[in-house]
């Protein structure tokens, strides 16, 4: 039978297993999809071994997305924008395909939200690899604007050199950030230590979407913040996961499932 996985290290928390055996049970498809856990050591052995078996495809993530990158044989536009490669597939003609699905997969979940975002306004909060590869596919959906602000003001300035000819997007420091923006998104790690980016409380307006990538049971703390602040609607990261999730799914089936139940199935087992 096909088999799929997921490589990363820790990969015990990894909800991709879950993801992917209910959206083949939906399309019914029949595979195999496993987390595997190498070591830095072993990461592309492990990946030479599956791919010369029966594996036909596999997600990348923490640590492994620029390794897979270097990986690929060959890498999509989205994965060369991004600097990173999630998703690599084994095609017909045995060369192994390098894809990046983060970025649509977060457009899916902004779309199935109900949030607008062509000409949209939109502050994008860190520079890190998560809104590298997010960039590429927000852009391609006409925003007015994208304003990357990090902490490090030289990676924001970096990752506006990368995009910059593909719309409209600059670049500003955390504590000097001002303007009105229809959606904010956080791509920092700072939730990781339970924390707030330190931006103004005035960016949060009543009309303001807030989505931050990361998920958890009970609000992120970012969300909690603007919605103490008032901010219209907030998302958390875990559609974005399954965006990408089904992203990877059709890139490899040729078939797309649906987001919606697997994901109230993930919403239902996080509490
Ligand atoms: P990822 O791949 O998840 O994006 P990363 O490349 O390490 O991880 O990037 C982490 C991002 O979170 C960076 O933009 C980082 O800001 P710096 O570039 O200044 O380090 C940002 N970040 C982490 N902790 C933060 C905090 N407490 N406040 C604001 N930004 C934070």
């Amino acid at each position: 039978m096909d088999q799929y996985a997921v490589f990363g290290n820790p990969i015990k928390q990894s909800k991709s297993p879950f993801i992917h055996t209910l959206f083949a049970t939906q399309t019914s498809q029949q595979l195999v999809y496993r987390a595997i856990e190498p070591s830095n050591e072993d990461f592309k052995i492990t990946l030479r071994k599956f791919f010369a078996g029966e594996g036909k495809g596999c997600n990348v993530t923490m640590p492994y997305k620029e390794e897979a990158f270097q990986f690929a044989q060959q890498l999509t536009d989205r994965a060369t924008l991004a600097g990173a490669v999630n998703t690599l597939k084994l095609t017909d003609d045995n060369l192994i395909i390098g894809d990046n699905t983060d970025g649509a997969g977060l457009v899916l979940d902004l779309k199935n939200n109900h949030i607008d975002l062509a000409d949209a306004r939109i502050l994008l909060l860190g520079a890190g690899g998560a809104a590298r590869g997010v960039c590429g596919p927000l852009l391609a959906e006409s925003p007015k604007e994208i304003v990357i602000a990090n902490r490090t003001f030289s990676k924001a300035e970096t990752l506006v050199s990368i995009f910059k000819d593909l719309g409209n997007v600059g670049a500003c420091e955390l504590d000097n950030l001002s303007g009105e923006f229809d959606l904010i998104i956080n791509s920092t790690a700072a939730s990781l230590n339970g924390e707030v980016p330190a931006i103004s409380p005035l960016l949060i307006r009543p009309e303001t979407a807030i989505y931050d990538m990361m998920y958890s049971a009970q609000l992120t703390p970012f969300n909690a913040w603007a919605k103490q602040l008032g901010a219209r609607v907030t998302i958390d990261g875990l559609g974005m996961l399954v965006g990408q999730a089904a992203e990877s799914f059709a890139m490899w089936r040729g078939i797309k499932p649906g987001a919606k139940q697997v994901l109230n199935e993930l919403r239902h087992n996080l509490s």
